[in-house]
């Protein structure tokens, strides 16, 4: 079977790598990967869905599976299917629960699923009002793509107000930030969780505790993810339970019965859990369409199942066929990233702000052969060197039968990668 992934990072690199573990498939393509990419499957050029499609066609693809948002906001998926191409992933239509934040909010709120209190704004004047009233503090969230960084927590109405300017007005999003969510801040603990679907079946994978923040003691701003690890201490069966049938069920069930929308692929919810009495309710603070980055690099190294296998029933409406099966092994990613360094013209403040490519980087090769490294932002230059070429660089992924065992392999391996200015968040796993 021959396999395409869609996707350029360190989410993207997991997927291709986890098909390459599968004795169903013979080779995978990915469009367009990246230098550590090239080394675990064969790299494509490939740019617009329309290239992908023909691409497909011509080499008889079996099964393309898509990793990031924006390909299936454009509706990749469509366009394979009117093509008769087999692929995973939602639809164009079912894209909205994470192209637009707005949206998704109404229509989890109409389908009777707990979201924190939220208003919606196109018109700064009114979200400024509305912040300056409330009494509450609040979360301010672009309503289109933004790379995993389009939510601004705010601690004060100050920061509220500086956050609906930036991004309504100054547009440090460009058009996501049209319109706003606003919502409240909840206090609680954070969690990934990650379901199969069919469309009428949903099967829960695994969950992941994701470190969004850029620096130590989850302080700094938003990034798409610094770290990762599986499994989350906080899922039990019980809670699963509770995930399963008051977001994930209801949602997949809703979207379908009200909406007229049939979602198939991966579910990824956003929650945060926040004690009630005796009772934890998952709050869904966003939907994502797609398997996380950096949670995938955790999740997809579990996954005993073969992955083709769930690909097909989904494709097929057959997962109620599949029960997936996990390692309980501790799987633990830190992100390096390219941080604070000097430049010609001044300092590099690093990612997610401002940041330098072109930097050669080293130690790869000395890394325990037990971890996994995937690439985010590589290439070779001319002479072959490696060079970073994004914010996020690449990961370390470790195992080990403790949380504690898997970060402590995790720190002592990525000591050996050097570039200029790479940082990494020690305290990932320290719980
Ligand atoms: N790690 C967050 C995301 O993938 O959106």
């Amino acid at each position: 079977m021959k396999v395409l992934v869609v996707g350029t990072g360190g989410r993207d690199h997991a997927i291709a790598w986890k098909f390459t573990q599968s004795p169903r498939v013979k080779q995978v393509f990915v469009a367009h990967g990246n230098a550590g990419i090239g080394e675990t499957a064969a790299c494509v050029n490939l740019r617009t869905i329309e290239e992908m499609a023909d691409f497909a066609e011509k080499e008889r693809i079996d099964l393309t599976f898509v990793g990031p948002e924006k390909p299936l906001s454009a509706g990749i998926v469509d366009l394979f299917e009117s093509r008769g191409l087999s692929i995973i992933g939602p639809n164009r239509k079912a894209s909205r629960l994470e192209s637009s934040k707005c949206d998704a909010k109404v229509m989890l709120r109409e389908l009777g699923i707990p979201v924190p209190e939220f208003e919606n704004f196109s018109d700064p004047a009114r979200a400024l009002d509305y912040v300056r009233s409330i009494g509450h503090q609040v979360v301010v969230k672009a309503d289109g793509l933004a790379a995993g960084k389009g939510s601004l927590v705010c601690d004060s109405v100050k920061d509220a107000e500086d956050a609906v300017r930036s991004i309504m007005e100054e547009r440090i999003f460009g058009d996501a930030g049209e319109r706003v969510d606003i919502e409240k801040r909840l206090y609680g603990r954070e969690l990934s969780f990650f379901c199969f679907t069919d469309g009428y079946t949903v099967v829960p994978m695994v969950a992941a505790q994701d470190y969004k923040r850029a620096r130590e003691n989850d302080e700094g701003k938003n990034t798409g993810g610094m770290g990762s690890y599986s499994p989350h201490p906080w899922l039990t069966d019980s809670l699963i339970k509770t995930i399963m049938g008051r977001v994930a069920e209801p949602l997949i069930a809703g979207v379908r019965e009200k909406y007229g929308i049939l979602y198939k692929g991966i579910l990824y919810l956003g929650l945060m859990l926040v004690g009630e009495g005796d009772d934890i309710t998952p709050y869904v603070l966003e939907i994502n369409i797609r398997l996380g980055d950096p949670e995938a690099q955790v999740i997809l190294p579990r996954l005993r199942t073969d992955l083709v296998d769930v690909s097909e029933a989904i494709i097929q409406g057959k997962l109620a066929g599949i029960q997936p099966e996990w390692d309980p092994a501790y799987r633990l990613c830190l992100i390096a990233v390219s941080g604070p360094m000097k430049g010609k013209k001044g300092w590099y403040k690093g990612y997610p702000d401002r940041y330098k490519i072109g930097v050669p980087i080293e130690g790869i090769d000395a890394i325990d052969r037990d971890c996994l490294v995937f690439h985010s932002g590589t290439e070779r230059d001319a002479a072959g060197r490696l060079i970073t070429t994004g914010g996020r660089v690449l990961c370390v992924v470790s195992s080990g039968s403790s949380l504690g065992e898997a970060r402590e392999t995790a720190l002592s391996q990525i000591e050996k990668v050097r570039f200029e200015g790479i940082y990494y968040r020690k305290d990932i796993g320290l719980e």
